[in-house]
């Protein structure tokens, strides 16, 4: 595991693009594997996490070739995918995993998925039992729930499903499958997830129709080859608009970066809390909102945020927290048990991480409750492989008044592997 010191810094300014969106970067090499004719993608997360949907893609006999972000992905139809010879990585990657069942549940062949310890950690029944109405056969550990998991396509029926959570790897999944199932599918998810794959799927040509948390998708059409531009990713722009909220001085433009409302909770939270972030250059491209960020300083004070917001923040409640610990007063999250399931379970190790550095803060079965303090220690914190945790934490430290000793900063690589030097490149002491 890799030490690094955080050092607090003082100032922010400067311009720079975050990476690619990883959301949207998956579904762009996975939509482009299915398709018939070329997809060359823009951008590309060169993420652990996208690279292991490429790698998985190759496993199945799907043809790419990458160049720095570029990537062309030499679709020949989801009809034309190989029964993989091997076991399927899919490394850290929970996207990579649930989409990856999906398309599977629809192919003539059998193929096993595994990936890291957290990986086999996370609950998989959310996307097998859907699958099995369908008509899929899905064995794992523990019933099914836990990687890994065997998955043995074939002839699919449609159906209406009515998901538990408001989980757009759960809906993507379902998606995906019915796209080759017999008959309509319909998806009702309890409240709107991300929408990428119901946007991208639609100029994919796919037969699909979206209305808030109902998605109808029929089978028959096929995929065709797309051009993608990826826009910026706002869940890592979420760490420097943090950042540049609480420093004490200068400014941030970040360039570029994906706007889609379902993914927008973060600047609706911070700026319910007082910061100021500055919307520009709204434009669509691929079929996704972008926009130029500019954030200055402000005080913060505490919020409550609850309900339909949280699936629009969900990855981006651990920054969040470090948020509210260095705002003033009271700040409480709720309806946010998802975070259980994540690539750790980010209630624990968020409230754990915190309170070690110095905060105020308790856990609760769904969420956490704050007493900002306006300053933060610093101290000693591990990202427990967790890439939100280990930015979320780079963060705290600059913001911190001693500073972070940081264990495990590389798991950053998963979503944001420059992250460090991105930060440094614009921060000052
Ligand atoms: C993602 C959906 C979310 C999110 C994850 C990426 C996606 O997960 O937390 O980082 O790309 O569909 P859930 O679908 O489990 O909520």
């Amino acid at each position: 595991m890799q030490g690094v010191f955080i050092e607090p810094v003082s100032g922010i300014r400067g311009e720079l693009r975050v990476p690619g969106d990883k959301s949207i970067s998956h579904r762009a090499a996975l939509f482009g594997g299915m398709a018939e004719g070329e997809t060359h993608i823009t951008d590309f997360l060169l993420g652990e996490d996208c690279l292991s949907t490429l790698s998985c893609l190759k496993g199945l006999g799907v043809e790419w070739e990458q160049k720095g972000t570029e990537v062309w992905i030499r679709g020949q139809g989801m009809d034309s995918w190989e029964e993989p010879q091997d076991v399927l990585d899919v490394g850290n990657s929970g996207t990579t995993m649930r989409l990856l069942l999906g398309v599977l549940a629809g192919s003539p062949f059998a193929a096993t998925l595994t990936g890291d310890s957290s990986i086999r950690r996370r609950p998989m029944r959310r996307v097998g039992d859907p699958l099995r109405e369908m008509g899929a056969r899905i064995l794992g550990r523990q019933g099914g729930n836990y990687a890994p998991l065997t998955i043995q396509g074939g002839t699919l029926q449609g159906k209406e499903i009515r998901t538990e959570v408001a989980s757009a790897q759960v809906k993507s999944a379902l998606i995906l499958a019915g796209l080759r199932a017999q008959g309509e599918t319909t998806v009702i998810e309890p409240v709107l997830s991300r929408d990428h794959t119901e946007r991208m799927l639609q100029a994919f040509g796919a037969n699909l129709v979206a209305a808030g948390p109902r998605v109808l998708v029929k089978s028959g059409k096929p995929l065709h080859g797309q051009e993608i531009s990826v826009p910026g990713d706002i869940s890592s722009a979420a760490f420097l608009l943090v950042l540049a909220s609480l420093i004490k001085s200068g400014e941030l433009i970040i360039r570029d970066v994906g706007v889609n409302p379902t993914r927008t909770g973060i600047l609706d939270a911070l700026r319910l809390m007082g910061a100021d972030i500055e919307e520009r250059d709204i434009k669509e491209i691929s079929g996704e909102p972008r926009a130029t960020l500019v954030v200055r300083p402000a005080p913060l004070h505490g919020v409550e945020i609850r309900g339909e917001m949280i699936p629009r923040l969900i990855d981006e409640l651990p920054v969040f927290a470090v948020a509210a610990c260095l705002a003033e007063g009271e700040t409480v999250v709720r309806d946010a048990q998802e975070l259980r399931v994540k690539e750790s379970d980010r209630i624990r190790t968020v409230v754990e991480g915190l309170k070690a550095l110095g905060a105020k803060i308790e856990e609760l079965p769904d969420g956490f409750w704050i007493i900002g303090q306006k300053t933060l220690r610093g101290g000693q914190a591990q990202s427990h492989g967790d890439h939100r945790l280990a930015m979320a934490w780079a963060v705290a430290g600059m913001l911190s008044q001693e500073g972070v000793s940081l264990e495990g900063m590389e798991a950053a690589a998963v979503s944001y592997p420059n992250f460090l030097e991105d930060v440094r490149t614009v921060s000052f002491k």
